[in-house]
């Protein structure tokens, strides 16, 4: 703890000192527990081991130069978990429960929270999963919840900066009514060979095309995409993506910056036309896109030739960032301070 190097912090697993915990039993949510150990004691039988009942979350609490602690849109997160819950036929957490779960978690480990001025922040990982036994195949009658935090930095290692991205045709992450549009586990299952192979080949993600025909852009690696062009911000409509709330506050900070904004599906030829792309989502902000390859029919579409990011994005990045340290008004009701 004592030498967090809080400016050079990645995406990685820090331990910290408590996570808080409920479990579901007997067809209710019992009481917070707070826990010092990282693991837990569970069935070998567990649905969340077996059949894939287990949906996650991913947010983040930021340190303003005031010293307060603010958590950005904390209930919207609450509502998916409980939409990705009632996909997968797993016991809903309350909202209120979510919050307070949340909340909890970031004051026993409040001292993880990264300074101001390291530009660094708190993820914070909600967890649900099945934890009953079942030998066929239905859902659990029991259900764990947790949540942990750990100081993070950029998810990408070149931070706001363009990286290369590889369009996925070999594998398909999500089917068009699948569950692509959960934040639940077996969708990055799905997904990680395309993205370890990407990796391997100097990629900082995949993008994946529509699985139906191909011809439309759907998720990008952990996060959703966008494209400007024209004053517009476009970013693709389909069933088989993850509602991101970034991208949704992204829509509304273009739209207060006067700025046309689309959801749609994106045929991929469309591409061409961009003057910047990216990929945003809560671990990766925003992620500018130099350039975007099509190797099985070689075609490359390039966004960025000097390794800056587009002048919009950066705009953009900068008023989210804003926001979410408390630098400027939060005038959407995004954020929550902790008292
Ligand atoms: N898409 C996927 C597959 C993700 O894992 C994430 C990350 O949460 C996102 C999109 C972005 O969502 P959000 O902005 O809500 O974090
Ligand atoms: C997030 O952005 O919070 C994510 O969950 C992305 C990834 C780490 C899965």
């Amino acid at each position: 703890m004592d030498n967090i190097d809080w400016s050079n912090l990645s995406f990685c697993y820090i331990k910290t000192d408590c996570n808080v915990r409920c479990n579901y039993r007997n067809g209710k949510w019992g009481e917070l527990e707070t826990h010092t150990s990282e693991e837990i004691n569970l069935h070998m039988a567990a649905t969340g081991l077996h059949y894939g009942q287990q949906a996650f979350e991913g947010l983040k609490a930021f340190k303003g130069k005031d010293g307060k602690i603010r958590i950005f849109r904390v209930v919207d997160n609450a509502r998916r978990m409980h939409e990705s819950a009632e996909g997968i036929l797993m016991a809903q957490v309350p909202e209120e429960l979510f919050i307070e779960a949340v909340i909890k978690a970031i004051k026993l480990n409040e001292r993880f929270v990264p300074p101001y001025e390291s530009g660094a922040s708190l993820y914070i990982r909600p967890v649900l999963f099945g934890s009953g036994p079942r030998i066929g195949v239905a859902p659990a009658e029991e259900y764990l919840f947790i949540v942990f935090v750990m100081p993070v930095g950029p998810y990408f290692k070149a931070g706001f900066k363009p990286t290369n991205m590889l369009i996925a045709r070999k594998y398909d992450r999500a089917a068009p009514h699948g569950t692509g549009n959960m934040k639940v586990g077996g969708n990055y299952a799905a997904g990680m060979r395309a993205g370890e192979e990407a990796h391997k080949n100097g990629y900082s993600a995949v993008l994946f095309l529509d699985s139906k025909e191909k011809k439309y852009i759907d998720e990008c690696g952990p996060a959703n995409f966008f494209g400007i062009k024209n004053n517009t911000y476009v970013t693709p409509q389909s069933t088989s993506i993850l509602p991101s709330i970034t991208n949704k506050s992204l829509i509304q900070l273009a739209e207060d910056m006067g700025m046309k904004t689309e959801r749609r599906p994106i045929p991929l030829e469309e591409l061409d036309t961009f003057e910047e792309a990216g990929a945003c989502g809560t671990a990766a902000v925003i992620s500018p896109i130099a350039k975007i390859d099509d190797l099985e029919v070689g075609k490359e579409y390039v966004f960025s030739k000097n390794g800056e990011p587009g002048p919009i994005s950066l705009k953009l990045y900068n008023k989210l960032r804003a926001i979410q340290y408390g630098d400027e008004p939060d005038t959407h009701g995004w954020v929550t301070i902790l008292e």
